[in-house]
């Protein structure tokens, strides 16, 4: 809190109040509205938050213009050259780095939560084989929300870690299930030995070989660790208000996968495989396409190009361009993906040449990447949002705890402009 305030004046009656400035750590600063009902009887107006702050929190920093993204402070590219996704889960929950002892404990604490009860197995058979997983993976989070409903106590802080690292071991193992599942695989059993990732790529391709299993493993792990966390968006933000209720956190988590599920939030990296496929089966060619999201009159956009937040490079796509970019390298004239990733790195070169994507910022995003590189493991496009689920359980379970604990926690309820009818009498149905 400052002594700086702002002072805003009802035009009509005159009146005056000040309001007090919120100061940030970085980006920002905010005006504190909550007396402006009181004082002038005015609520704030603004429709999909876009200038309202929603929280306090101390988890992940994110300056669009500037490309950053930080997690408790912690710059992304250097986190995803030296830690993993294990250690920067401890990092997002806790607040700080693991020394060898505690990373050691987490780890154990995960891997000893793989054991996922086996009768979801059952429930996953009942869906068709086609269903879409976030579809099925929703319904797996209401399974454990039944399983572990009599425990609730989210002001318990063990019950707390506990539901915490189940999720994030769960939904791990759920996944690799599912993909089991939709590609009409056994289901595989989880290994306490390995990480997250390698659990997951293990389970899911379990036909590869070793050399291939640490490869693709490799690749998952820094593309959870890249979508771990993204401040107060659409998910992140309905995981708040839903656990605001004080629901059980499993519901809570599935209230933010239905969010995730949306393709203008984490079904993008689907819609850049989907929009590579379309320009491969088609007579036209790519620079077609370009002209096409060039023309104002054409609603048709390039998927994975521009961000609503980075208007300048995403600094994940950066991260995970690398990897594609090894990914394509290596591939032979044979592979069955060659002609769709060409068609990738010629789009690339436009966006990163024609003065149309230069001058408007429009650079690849991490969906263009994650796309490729998730193609390149060979996970099924409808399995991506899931992988992001998967990755942003963390992100979400640190808000829920974040949110717990704050001392001024209370239930999240927005207010409306209300623009309906006026006191109106009801009409008997004869009348009418
Ligand atoms: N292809 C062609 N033109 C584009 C594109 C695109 N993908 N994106 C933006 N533009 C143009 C847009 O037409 C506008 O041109 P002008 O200034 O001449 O009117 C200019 O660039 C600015 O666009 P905007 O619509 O104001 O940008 P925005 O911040 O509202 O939209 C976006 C951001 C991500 C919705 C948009 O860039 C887009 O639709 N991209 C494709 C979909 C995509 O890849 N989404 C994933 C984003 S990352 C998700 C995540 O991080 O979770």
């Amino acid at each position: 809190m400052t002594n700086k305030k702002i002072t805003i004046k009802d035009a009509e009656s005159n009146k005056e109040i000040d309001l007090p400035i919120l100061e940030s750590v970085l980006g920002p600063n905010v005006v504190d509205i909550k007396s402006l009902e009181k004082n002038l009887g005015l609520l704030s107006h603004d429709p999909g938050f876009l200038a309202t702050s929603s929280c306090e929190s101390k988890i992940t920093f994110i300056d669009g213009n500037e490309g950053k993204l930080w997690y408790r402070g912690y710059p992304i590219e250097e986190l995803a050259e030296k830690s993993n996704f294990t250690e920067t889960a401890y990092l997002l929950l806790k607040n700080k780095l693991p020394n060898i002892n505690d990373l050691e404990l987490f780890s154990n604490d995960i891997s000893n939560s793989y054991d996922v009860d086996s009768s979801i197995k059952d429930m996953i058979n009942v869906f068709s084989k086609d269903s879409h997983p976030m579809a099925i993976m929703i319904a797996c989070l209401s399974f454990l929300a039944a399983k572990h409903h009599k425990e609730i106590n989210i002001q318990n802080e063990k019950y707390r870690y506990e539901s915490t690292i189940n999720l994030i071991a769960s939904v791990p193992v759920i996944s690799a299930w599912i993909l089991n599942h939709i590609l009409s695989n056994n289901f595989q059993k989880p290994n306490k030995s390995l990480s997250i990732a390698e659990n997951f790529i293990n389970m899911s391709f379990p036909e590869l070989n070793e050399e291939q299993k640490n490869h693709s493993s490799k690749a998952m792990d820094i593309i959870f660790l890249l979508h771990a966390d993204h401040e107060q968006n659409a998910s992140t933000s309905t995981v708040r208000l839903s656990g605001s209720s004080e629901t059980s956190p499993y519901a809570a988590i599935a209230a933010g996968i239905t969010t995730l599920w949306g393709p203008t939030h984490g079904g993008a990296n689907e819609a850049v495989i989907n929009m590579l496929e379309e320009i491969k089966n088609s007579e036209r060619d790519v620079e077609h396409y370009v002209e096409q999201a060039k023309d104002k009159e054409n609603p048709f956009r390039l998927m994975g190009f521009g961000h609503r937040i980075y208007k300048n490079y995403d600094p994940r796509a950066k991260i995970i361009q690398k990897i594609a970019h090894e990914y394509l390298n290596k591939l032979d004239d044979n592979n069955p993906n060659k002609p769709l990733f060409d068609i990738a790195m010629k789009l690339e070169k436009h966006a990163l040449e024609d003065d149309y994507f230069v001058s408007r910022k429009l650079y690849p995003n991490v969906d263009f990447y994650s796309g490729i590189v998730l193609k390149a493991i060979g996970i099924p496009q409808s399995m991506y949002t899931v992988i992001f689920a998967l990755a942003r359980t963390v992100g979400w379970v640190a808000h829920w705890n974040e949110m717990i604990e704050d001392k001024n926690f209370r239930i999240g309820r927005p207010r409306q402009l209300y623009t309906g009818k006026n006191k109106t009498s009801y009409k008997d149905i004869k009348d009418r």
